[in-house]
């Protein structure tokens, strides 16, 4: 039998963790990658089952929702449920405080407006996501509207980053599922005040969102190559900042 890549056991690990976390009637948020292609499977597994009558699963992109109907799971959007009991996410960094940068897939708005509706987020990974600190591992990817992007790369420059444009293999623009751009920020010494780069992102028209995901997080599931460490946020207030609202 051929082995398994490391880095895909412990995705598929992971995957199969969260799907366990999932009860019946539970109102979910299902996030988008390589990584939760692995939960969604065990999840469809689970469903088609029998075992979690009543769920219902947001999809956080059209790759998710193709994904998650093939495989029999329920869908529905943000405005029918209205809130979220749980959303299993991937990342592409994750750091030591459960702040994350996310979207490499392309998927980061979506993938932010339901995080912000959920009570509880698990973020699925493995070992090669973990980082000391943002941005030393992935650019940061940032969502634009497409009217004048080159106007934002001196903006960038002011930052620290040197911003790229995204593109598919035949060199045109990516375009992300709302049909915008993705600028891939890369920051050479990493990313040192993702709170105060949050707040400059916020304020600048023509950004739509950015990949930082920083007190969103509640738990880290890091598949190794045999288990599952679970990292759970220590600011249990903090950990709450969405669904408790609701
Ligand atoms: C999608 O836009 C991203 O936020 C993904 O969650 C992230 O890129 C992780 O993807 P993989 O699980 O494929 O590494």
């Amino acid at each position: 039998m051929p082995q398994q890549d490391p880095l895909e056991k412990g995705k598929a690990l992971a995957g199969a963790e969260a799907a366990e976390a999932v009860s019946p009637g539970m109102r979910l948020g299902l996030g988008t990658g390589s990584t939760v292609a692995f939960f969604l499977r065990a999840l469809g597994h689970r469903v088609q089952g029998g075992e979690l009558p009543g769920i219902v699963g947001v999809p956080t992109s059209q790759r998710t929702e193709r994904e998650a109907g093939e495989l029999g799971i329920p869908l529905s959007t943000l405005e029918k449920v209205g809130f979220l009991d749980l959303t299993v996410d991937g990342a592409d960094e994750v750091d030591p405080e459960l702040d994350l940068i996310k979207g490499l897939g392309g998927a980061l708005l979506r993938e932010k407006m339901v995080a912000q509706a959920t009570r509880h987020m698990i973020i699925i990974a493995d070992r090669s996501k973990l980082v000391e600190r943002l941005g030393t591992r992935s650019p940061l990817p940032v969502e634009v509207v497409p009217f004048s992007w080159e106007s934002h790369l001196p903006f960038f420059e002011t930052l620290g980053a040197r911003a790229v444009l995204r593109e598919v293999s035949d060199g045109r623009p990516f375009s992300t599922d709302n049909g915008n751009l993705i600028l891939d920020c890369h920051f050479p010494q990493g990313i040192g005040n993702p709170s105060g780069l949050q707040d400059a992102l916020a304020n600048r028209a023509g950004v739509v969102e950015s990949g930082l995901f920083l007190g969103m997080a509640n738990e880290v599931l890091v598949g190794g190559e045999g288990d599952v460490l679970k990292m759970t946020r220590k600011d249990a207030s903090a950990a709450c900042q969405n669904g408790d609202r609701l």
